[in-house]
């Protein structure tokens, strides 16, 4: 029997349910890293009787908070109800009991920063919180970790995916405000207040998050300027595009030597800025760092998936701390390292381009379209050049296919290659279709 780790979960919401699937579906693996079993024993929700789409077995359900924090078995707390009381109580008495605890909840430990971060600090509890910025970018990570030997002297970006989706949606899709909010809360992207999402406050809990991390300090969310995109109607998206901007809500955050700014506005931003392609419920944050200068990490920001995908890293982190193990090099134990093979490229499919110079003579379509037909390529557009000007002259044909195996691809130029008319060896690049 591995050794396992037993955790309490608060909150079986969209997060809470994703994060008991991915413990089941990746627990196996998380042993493979760490030699500990992740095992949610207890679950506490307000209502826990209500039906929920994830298997609970063996779980036990309550809606009393000290049914976890009470049992001396509960090594780790996972507290995803939101809010600031509850939660509050939570992470304190955790840290008091020698709990470690993994939050994503941005709003409690932005407005109540000092006293969280103070009592960790005090009780050398555990914490982890990489879910409450940004979703399934490891943001907090990268900045923690990866950026560690840099000065940070600037973050920015766009951090509430619900506010982004309704910009996305009424400038690419034309549809209303109201709409698109109601589209996002469908999708599970919203807070269950959508004014936070909105007014900007929920993105300005992160970007205060981001700020502490990045300049090493204690900000106070009320010094945090807070403006959502509630005034932003089509005319403003029609007439930014028409200038070559599209209008997203934007945290920024700058350290001016000392002084800080910390800011969440909507903003122009010019059409070809990395940030302008960001759509959707996708977030990017963008970092700069004295050594390495500018960076950038994308990826969805909110949804079940990608936040239970922050929560269960932060899990193994604790489990990794507890053990006082640094992450092994290629992250399995490496007693669990096996030899694996990679496959050979004719095994690979993609789309191809492929240009062949041929003389231009009758025929010389039918016998290339011919041979590649026989492997079975289809092909999903074609363009010949002009005319030679003399007919000994090549003429390049251009033939891109649908998806194919590349051994079949490659066959088939090697029939090709042979006939009499190929004046240069064609050209094969791969076309990198999502
Ligand atoms: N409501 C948040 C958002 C969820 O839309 O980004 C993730 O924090």
């Amino acid at each position: 029997m591995p050794k396992e780790i037993k955790i309490g979960i608060f909150g079986l919401g969209t997060v809470g349910q994703s994060v008991v699937e991915q413990i089941r579906v990746n627990g196996l693996l998380i042993e493979a890293r760490t030699g500990i079993l992740p095992r949610v024993i207890k679950a506490v929700t307000a209502n826990p009787h209500k039906p929920r789409s994830v298997d609970l077995t063996d779980i036990e359900v309550s809606a009393d908070p000290n049914f976890i924090l009470d049992d001396p078995e509960i090594d780790l707390v996972i507290e995803l109800i939101g809010g600031c009381d509850l939660a509050k109580e939570i992470l304190l008495t955790s840290f008091a009991k020698g709990k470690a605890v993994v939050t994503a909840n941005k709003a409690l430990l932005a407005v109540h920063s000092r006293e969280i971060f103070g009592a960790a600090a005090k009780t050398g509890a555990r914490l982890g919180f990489e879910a409450s910025v940004a979703g399934g970018i490891p943001i907090l990570r990268m900045i923690r970790e990866g950026l560690s030997g840099d000065r940070i002297t600037g973050v920015s970006g766009i951090i509430n995916g619900t506010s982004n989706y309704i910009l996305t949606q009424m400038s690419e899709q034309g549809q209303s405000f109201a709409d698109a909010l109601k589209d996002a809360q469908a999708l599970g992207y919203a807070e269950a207040d959508p004014t936070f999402d909105v007014e900007g406050i929920d993105q300005a809990h992160k970007l205060l998050i981001l700020m502490n991390l990045a300049f090493g300090g204690l900000f106070s969310f009320d010094q945090l300027y807070a403006e959502g995109i509630t005034q932003i109607e089509s005319i403003d998206i029609a007439m930014a595009k028409e200038f070559g901007y599209k209008i997203k809500l934007l945290g920024k955050a700058i350290d001016r030597g000392g002084s800080y700014e910390g800011r969440v506005h909507p903003a122009l931003v010019p059409e070809d800025d990395l940030l302008a392609a960001v759509n959707g419920a996708f977030n990017a944050v963008s970092v700069e760092a004295d050594f390495a200068g500018h960076l950038m990490a994308y990826g969805r920001g909110a949804g079940g998936h990608p936040t239970s995908s922050a929560v269960v890293a932060d899990l193994v982190g604790v489990i990794r701390s507890f053990k006082g193990e640094a992450p092994p090099p290629l992250s399995l134990l490496p007693d669990r390292l096996v030899p694996k093979e990679i496959l050979p490229i004719g095994e690979i499919s993609s789309e191809y381009y492929l240009r062949f110079s041929v003389l231009d003579r009758v025929g010389v379509l039918a016998k290339i379209t011919r041979a590649l037909g026989d492997q079975n390529i289809s092909i999903s557009s074609m363009i010949q050049n002009e005319r030679a000007a003399k007919a000994k002259d090549a003429v390049d044909v251009v033939i891109f296919t649908h998806q194919a195996l590349e051994r079949d691809i490659r066959k088939a130029l090697e029939e090709i290659g042979q006939m009499d008319f190929i004046a240069r060896p064609t050209k094969l690049i791969r076309v990198d279709s999502p």
